[in-house]
């Protein structure tokens, strides 16, 4: 990857990586950094980037992480400092980036900092965190997880004041009205670049600052010191891969990229993955046609981040009601499987374990405009575990192979189970077998993946969403200088006839992406057939004079 390029970025491909899941080096039943340097070849091997680790540092893991004690040191569980360090160093001399998650939005309650805040008023963290005698207040915000708290408020004995959170009650906010949060999250910051790494994933920034009379989200304040990180930030790596996790409509999330140069230059992309599977379940592109009409163009120096499955519940927070019951009804039959205001299941179960499903599911995820995110397990079909609590189920450990806790640990007791039975039990689905078999998933994932980082165009590219006659087809074409690439998927379950306008082509040829095929000379449309949950991607050399024998 050209560090040249300041988008290099766009034609990326990340892993999201839980450290505690991977791989277990000491075998004390929990990942650990060691165990990540074990697996990097399998990293490279796959083709990926970029790995992004769930939260590293110390915490008692109340919200697997994402409630840090010490925002400067390493879980003891995970290594040290200094295996970080190596870790970077191992990524980096096998071409792999490296991004950790970092989040400013909230501490652990059992942060010294909030100790502190609770014990002292009128001590140096004092003013840390959102205290308030008023349980009212900033009453026009919703509940992130209305599963396991029903106010944004708790009380604290201590203080004897009620203090804020947007999460979880052991995660109070910071307080970002303070100079002092502001210049300690600089502080963070610079501390774990100048460790080498290449960037972040910025946990639930909207909601850095509250004001009264609002939703508490998106505010200008928030939008103003993520400018001022930003230009921070450059000083320290310019260029620094920064992913901000923004779950709100395309038209509140643009204004994230800022200017395309002084706020974030990569967003996830939220509403359009419910959307996908709601495409496959309808069989009808329908939603997706509906949300990408509504993304706006955003800054080319500036990228949507897309997914299917993360560490989270899938997420329907942005669909409305009567698709969430919907989607609900058709991917979540057991009231085991919701959490909050989503689905606590991996990509294979979602889809049925059909191979079909999942294999058109990840062309999309390749071509949709912005930069793909694999969640780790999904490349093999791992399945879930619904008998665990909360998001517990989706971050079982990796399955390796067929020895003892699926080669992630020797130890008798872990972190959580492995899953050991039926049809995604790690003696069928792990990576040493499917590695072995040619026409295994993982073996697919991996091609899908190279071919995808020889078509620069996609992700790269111009994108335009095509909309043929035959409303099961799900088509869109990325085009650079060089090529377009057209990708088609059916999303039905009986085969179908693809029919293409294909204006200013006539004369070419399509090149199939996988099996390099040529097709004969496109004279009128592009027809085609595809078989149930088909995909094609299909490319346009434009440099092809159309001349051939
Ligand atoms: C978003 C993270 O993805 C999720 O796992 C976590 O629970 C919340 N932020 C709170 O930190």
């Amino acid at each position: 990857m050209p560090e040249t390029d300041p988008t290099w970025f766009k034609r990326a491909i990340l892993y999201e990586l839980y450290v505690r899941a991977f791989r277990d080096s000491n075998d004390d039943g929990h990942g650990d950094l060691a165990g990540v340097i074990e697996k990097l070849d399998y990293l490279t091997w796959l083709g990926v980037d970029v790995i992004w680790l769930l939260p590293i540092y110390p915490s008692p893991l109340r919200d697997d992480g994402y409630d840090i004690t010490d925002f400067y040191d390493i879980h003891s569980q995970y290594g040290t400092l200094d295996d970080f360090r190596l870790l970077v160093t191992e990524a980096h001399r096998r071409g792999l980036k490296v991004i950790t998650d970092l989040v400013l939005n909230h501490t652990s309650c059992d942060h010294p900092w909030f100790q502190s805040s609770r014990s002292d008023p009128q001590g140096p963290q004092g003013d840390w965190y959102v205290w308030s005698d008023d349980a009212g207040k900033y009453a026009d915000t919703r509940i992130i997880f209305t599963d396991s708290e029903s106010s944004n408020w708790t009380f604290d004995s201590q203080r004897r004041q009620y203090y804020w959170h947007r999460f979880f009650a052991h995660q109070p906010d910071l307080n970002f009205d303070n100079p002092a949060v502001r210049a300690e999250v600089k502080k963070m910051v610079r501390f774990w670049l100048e460790l080498g790494i290449d960037g972040f994933r910025l946990d639930a920034i909207p909601y850095l600052f509250e004001r009264e009379g609002s939703n508490n989200e998106n505010l200008p304040e928030t939008h103003a010191f993520l400018k001022q990180l930003r230009s921070y930030l450059e000083t320290i790596h310019p260029g620094a891969f920064l992913l901000g996790e923004v779950n709100q409509w395309p038209e509140d999330t643009l204004e994230y990229f800022g200017d395309g140069r002084d706020e974030l230059p990569l967003l996830f992309h939220f509403p359009v993955m419910p959307r996908l599977f709601k495409a496959v379940a309808d069989g009808r592109r329908d939603a997706v046609a509906w949300i990408m009409k509504r993304t706006p163009a955003i800054p080319p120096s500036c990228q949507w981040v897309i997914f299917l499955r993360n560490h989270d519940e899938l997420t329907l927070e942005m669909v409305t009601a009567e698709e969430r019951s919907a989607l609900y009804q058709r991917f979540a039959p057991d009231p085991r499987m919701r959490l909050n205001l989503g689905i606590r299941r991996r990509l294979a179960p979602l889809l049925d374990n059909d191979q079909r499903k999942l294999k058109m599911m990840n062309s999309l995820l390749m071509t949709l405009p912005g930069t793909p995110i694999i969640y780790y397990g999904d490349e093999i079909g791992m399945g879930d575990d619904i008998e665990l609590p909360d998001r517990n189920g989706v971050r079982t450990p990796m399955q390796w192979d067929e020895s003892k806790n699926a080669g992630f640990s020797e130890a008798d007791i872990l972190y959580s189970p492995v899953i050991d039975n039926g049809s995604y039990g790690f003696q069928q689905i792990n990576v040493a077998s499917q590695k072995e078999d040619p026409a295994s998933l993982l073996n697919w994932m991996r091609r899908l993946i190279a071919v995808r980082r020889r078509h620069p165009a996609l992700g790269g590219g111009r994108f335009e969403f095509l909309e043929p006659a035959n409303p099961t087809i799900l088509a869109l074409t990325q085009e650079d200088e060089t090529e377009v690439v057209l990708a088609i998927h059916n999303l039905s379950a009986l085969p179908q006839e693809v029919i293409l306008e294909a204006e200013g082509q006539q004369g070419k040829v399509l090149r199939d992406a996988f099996t390099n095929e040529l097709s004969p000379a496109i004279a009128g449309d592009i027809r085609l057939e595809l078989e149930p949950y088909g995909y094609r991607w299909l490319v346009i050399d434009k440099n092809d004079s159309g001349m051939r024998g």
